[in-house]
């Protein structure tokens, strides 16, 4: 990331210390988008979402993907859509749930990026993901098995996060803050150019 990034109004904003991108990772429903979003403009800096770019760069929705060419095809594009969007250096990414648990695309992460891990409960996540149906894993009509078998599988794995922050029903505003001091305290620096919003 460069000294200075384009802020949602165009302007430009200081970065200072933060020298690198902030990717949030963690399962589906943790909140990697609503809380990345509301770090990114705390922060000053641009926002990403990795799924919608995975969805433009396919010109489909990611039930589609995994319907016409399958998970694995899906994850070699989300590894490259990583690649491209890390050197790229946005401000805040917001990763799919599964790509910090593609070993590729983990080390990428890791050696680009600050990564943080959004912790939630499988009630929490059950709550987030209810009735929502543009995520293929969980389109099975066993969402909470999935869910807990996923982390199962999957949270020792997002454990090698730079940072873990936990998440619940704290209200999102609290959970950036979180975030936001989590990371103030791995960079050494301050960061924020506002409070969470
Ligand atoms: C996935 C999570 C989804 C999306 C895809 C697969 C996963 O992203 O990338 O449905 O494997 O956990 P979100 O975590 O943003 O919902």
């Amino acid at each position: 990331m460069s000294a200075a990034a384009n802020t949602r109004d165009g302007g430009m904003a200081e970065l200072s210390a933060l020298d690198r991108p902030v990717v949030m990772v963690g399962l589906m429903g943790a909140g990697k988008s609503s809380i990345g979003r509301r770090l990114a403009r705390c922060l000053g800096v641009n926002f990403v979402d990795s799924d919608v770019e995975i969805e433009d760069a396919a010109g489909c929705s990611i039930n589609e993907i995994f319907e016409k060419y399958g998970e694995t095809y899906f994850r070699d594009g989300e590894r490259r859509v990583m690649q491209r969007l890390l050197k790229a250096a946005p401000g805040v990414l917001a990763a799919g749930g599964g790509a910090f648990i593609n070993n590729q695309t983990r080390e990428l992460i890791r050696s680009h990026a600050i990564s943080v891990w959004l912790r939630a409960d499988i009630d929490t996540l059950c709550d987030r993901t209810k009735g929502r149906k543009h995520r293929p894993l969980l389109n099975t009509g066993e969402a909470r098995a999935t869910l807990q078998s996923l982390i199962d599988k999957r949270y020792p794995v997002y454990a090698k996060a730079d940072l873990t922050v936990d998440t619940a029903n704290d209200g999102p505003n609290v959970t950036c803050l979180r975030v936001l001091k989590a990371l103030e305290k791995y960079t050494g620096a301050p960061l924020a150019a506002s409070e969470p919003q």
